[in-house]
């Protein structure tokens, strides 16, 4: 379709862009994108996102989990507030834009309203939540979660790839883990949360549309499984007597694949796949994995990981092989509000662009706020076949421009107080 470039806000776009490359700098790993919760690279970028924040007229405070909040008052101080935000964690080796475009766009555009003194008659809050990834602790949305109430402390145990808990990795870093409770957002002070996320899929590139509106956020289940056989040498031990864990980690590894083959939207990965003090001439004895199920539709989510949980206990018995699975993570899958689509559709439809709604397959922090608040998300088109998750991960500077366009023309027409009356 064709846009008229110059409505969109491109001096806005610019420094949009400028701002995800100099965050990228934040990294654990040279050359790698890769910032996980609380590494020094993590406490770099939440600083320069504050100092951001500050500049674009907005008061700063920093909350028990590590989020950056910003805030730009209205002037109705009655009014609840309109939130955005997204994270500024990542996975590792991934990409600039994840989770990073939601923060640095809307704080470009409070910027551009506060040089010219507009003041909304209600407050915004741009959240710069620390944690979505799960990558450090296995425990994902840990910052949308605690201003959702929805923090679960049994997380704080979990350990980190060199043992260091997450509570103890929260002290090193002068969070209070003892706050978390009081990061929670109060009931009916969030008018709406909106996100802006890139689509990390192909669906709008190949439509050659920029922009989209995200109707649903699939639910997810997560798990990390252990298999236990007997390691053996790799020369001596008989193919028939073996009890391979890696062999059964395969046949499971298969069986998620088949099952989950069965049902459009329906997916399972396998993402981490160890063989603790493995060899090039031993029998794998012992195999970790994780595994993660997501579907739009929880029964169909449901229904597959009680299908993959009995035949790992098949699996398991015919290799004579031993087998835990322990669940890390469970979300249901969350509807985006129909009058907050509708909103969306209206500032694209001013804006000139072409209304296309789609679902998320990517779980994103919109999924953990819905549990206090009306939700929406906007979706910016990616290129490179819609890669993510993946160095290769770009996005368009005039796709982020239009996108900053349409926030803003949302934000202009967003009424906070008639909300409350608002039905799904
Ligand atoms: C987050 O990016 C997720 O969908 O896992
Ligand atoms: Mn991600
Ligand atoms: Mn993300």
């Amino acid at each position: 379709m064709s846009i008229n470039f110059n409505q969109a806000k491109s001096a806005i776009a610019t420094e949009i862009m400028e701002r995800l490359h100099l965050l990228a700098q934040h990294t654990e790993q040279d050359g790698m994108m890769t910032r996980t919760y609380l590494t020094p690279a993590h406490r770099g970028a939440a600083g320069q996102i504050a100092a951001w924040m500050r500049d674009a007229g907005m008061s700063v405070r920093r909350d028990a989990v590590g989020n950056v909040i910003g805030r730009y008052e209205g002037t109705n101080e009655k009014a609840p507030v309109l939130m955005t935000g997204s994270h500024f964690d990542t996975v590792r080796n991934g990409g600039i834009y994840d989770g990073l475009l939601g923060i640095l766009l809307p704080i470009s555009c409070i910027a551009s309203w506060h040089q010219a003194g507009k003041r909304f008659p209600f407050p915004i809050e741009v959240v710069a939540f620390s944690e979505e990834e799960g990558v450090r602790f296995k425990a994902p949305m840990l910052g949308s979660r605690a201003i959702a109430g929805t923090f679960e402390q049994r997380v704080l145990k979990h350990t980190d790839d060199q043992g260091l808990t997450m509570l103890d990795a929260m002290k090193a870093a002068d969070l209070d883990p003892s706050q978390i409770p009081a990061a929670a957002a109060a009931r009916g002070s969030i008018a709406a949360f909106v996100e802006i996320h890139i689509e990390q899929g192909p669906v709008l590139l190949n439509e050659e549309l920029p922009l989209g509106v995200v109707t649903a956020i699939a639910g997810a289940t997560r798990y990390m499984l252990e298999f236990k056989g007997v390691a053996g040498h790799a020369g001596t031990v008989p193919m028939t007597m073996r009890h391979d864990a890696a062999m059964a980690a395969a046949e499971f590894a298969l069986y998620v694949e088949q099952r989950c083959s069965r049902i459009p939207n329906l997916v399972g990965t396998i993402g981490q796949w160890n063989v603790p003090n493995g060899a090039t001439n031993v029998i794998p004895g012992h195999v970790v994995l994780s595994l993660d199920v997501r579907a739009g539709d929880d029964a169909e989510r449901l229904a597959a990981t009680t299908d993959i949980t009995a035949e790992l206990e098949r699996i398991c018995v015919q290799r004579d092989v031993r087998s835990t699975m322990k669940k890390t993570y469970e979300t249901s899958s969350a509807v985006c509000a129909d009058w907050l689509q509708q909103g969306w559709h209206a500032a694209l439809e001013r804006i000139g662009c072409e209304v296309r709604s789609l679902p998320s397959g990517a779980g994103h922090d919109a999924m953990a706020i819905a549990a206090i608040a009306p939700i929406a998300m906007l979706f910016v088109r990616c290129g490179n076949g819609g890669i993510s998750h993946n160095p290769l991960e770009t996005m368009e500077m005039q796709d982020a421009a239009l996108a900053a366009d349409v926030f803003m023309d949302f934000v202009e027409h967003f009424d906070a107080l008639s909300t409350s009356s608002k039905t799904e």
